[in-house]
């Protein structure tokens, strides 16, 4: 079968670094945490709204939530994408209740309308769950602008989202009571916050110059480090006004969605990315088992403000800690970017 002894022995190397290699995924795989449906909260018949569920690990939240008998409303920019996965979603489940309605998180008009059209419609019982996923990821090098004028990021990822929170917290406050159980809010933030670096006074990097890593823009970064001080404050100013409603944010893990697939990175950044993937990557389902986790466990009942991964509290004692100050500060510029008029906010 071998024509000579070399032929033979790199036929035996690459066998036992195949071994080696699946063998190290299969554990990585193992040792993660998974959702614990024995001890999930009944979301049948609940109402629960899932930003950015036309792709990835939105879409995949989706579907979770549809098997266990939601009413889920898929928040999306591409209304036609959005029907289209209700239709893949319906093919494997008939579950639950799916409803496509539209949200561009990058024109703060959107917003506004599409909670309008939520109230109208569908804020019956209240709202239980809501799931801030959607994220843009800046291609490296550029910066774009929302229709408001916003950094795309930041836009998008933190202030889109920190508008709609708002604004659905009378809805989450009713469904609280009406269950007499805490809702909840989720943000998918990710581990990319670590190196972000908030400037108060040019938040949009509109006078100072960005500086994007190999792997990282600046502004994903920047807008994930948003995600988690909104998410300390938010269950700060919950907490304060004893609104019935939780938050947590979450890292869902490297997966492989078109974040990470179509990202335009130089050649060496994707060897070292197609490596980490093989390892580590999740799937969108693997990718949305911790927000799962955190939108129906009962371990979670009584915390908030926290941060979770692999379906597991992630110690701030193991990244950078977040600056109350800054969340404080953050929250206040938001509320005047975005408009936030007093009698619109609960907090
Ligand atoms: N994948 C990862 O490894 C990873 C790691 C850490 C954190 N995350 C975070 O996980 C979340 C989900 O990302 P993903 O990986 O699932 O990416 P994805 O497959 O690209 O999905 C992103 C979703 O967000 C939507 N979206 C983008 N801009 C929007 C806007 N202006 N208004 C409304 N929806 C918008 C997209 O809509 P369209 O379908 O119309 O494009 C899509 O449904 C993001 O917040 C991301 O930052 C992902």
């Amino acid at each position: 079968m071998f024509c000579c002894s070399f032929c033979l022995s790199l036929f035996n190397w690459i066998i036992i670094t195949a071994v080696i290699s699946f063998g190290i995924k299969f554990l990585i795989k193992k040792l993660r945490g998974h959702v614990d449906i024995t001890n999930e909260v009944d979301i049948s018949g609940k109402t629960v709204i899932v930003t950015g569920a036309s792709d990835g690990i939105g879409k995949a939240t989706v579907e979770e939530f549809a098997t266990r008998g939601a009413r889920v409303i898929l928040a999306c920019r591409n209304l036609q994408k959005a029907e289209r996965c209700v239709q893949q979603i319906r093919s494997r489940t008939t579950n639950g209740e799916l409803i496509a309605l539209h949200l561009n998180l990058s024109s703060l008009k959107s917003v506004r309308n599409f909670v309008t059209e939520f109230n109208q419609k569908y804020g019956d019982k209240g709202l239980s769950i809501l799931v801030n996923n959607a994220g843009v990821g800046n291609p490296l090098g550029v910066r774009k602008l929302t229709e408001d004028g916003f950094e795309e990021s930041f836009g998008v990822n933190h202030l889109g989202h920190f508008l709609l929170t708002n604004l659905l917290l009378p809805q989450l406050d009713k469904a609280a009571k009406e269950e007499e159980m805490p809702s909840r809010i989720v943000t998918v933030s990710s581990g990319a916050a670590r190196f972000g670096k908030l400037n108060f006074e040019d938040l949009m990097f509109e006078k100072t110059p960005f500086v994007d890593t190999a792997f990282f823009s600046q502004f994903l970064c920047n807008s994930k480090l948003a995600n988690n001080l909104f998410n300390l404050e938010l269950a700060k100013r919950l907490r304060a006004k004893k609104v019935n409603v939780r938050s947590y944010a979450v890292c869902p893990g490297v997966v492989e969605t078109n974040t990470v697939l179509e990202f335009p990175f130089p050649p060496v950044v994707k060897i070292v990315l197609w490596i980490t993937r093989f390892f580590m990557g999740k799937t969108p389902k693997e990718g949305a088992e911790t927000t799962v986790y955190c939108s129906t466990s009962k371990y979670l009942t009584h915390h908030s403000g926290e941060m979770y991964r692999n379906c597991e509290f992630w110690d701030y004692s193991k990244r950078p800690k977040l600056n109350e100050q800054d969340a404080k500060l953050l929250w206040e510029k938001s509320e005047k970017l975005v408009l936030l008029g007093r009698d619109e906010s609960m907090l």
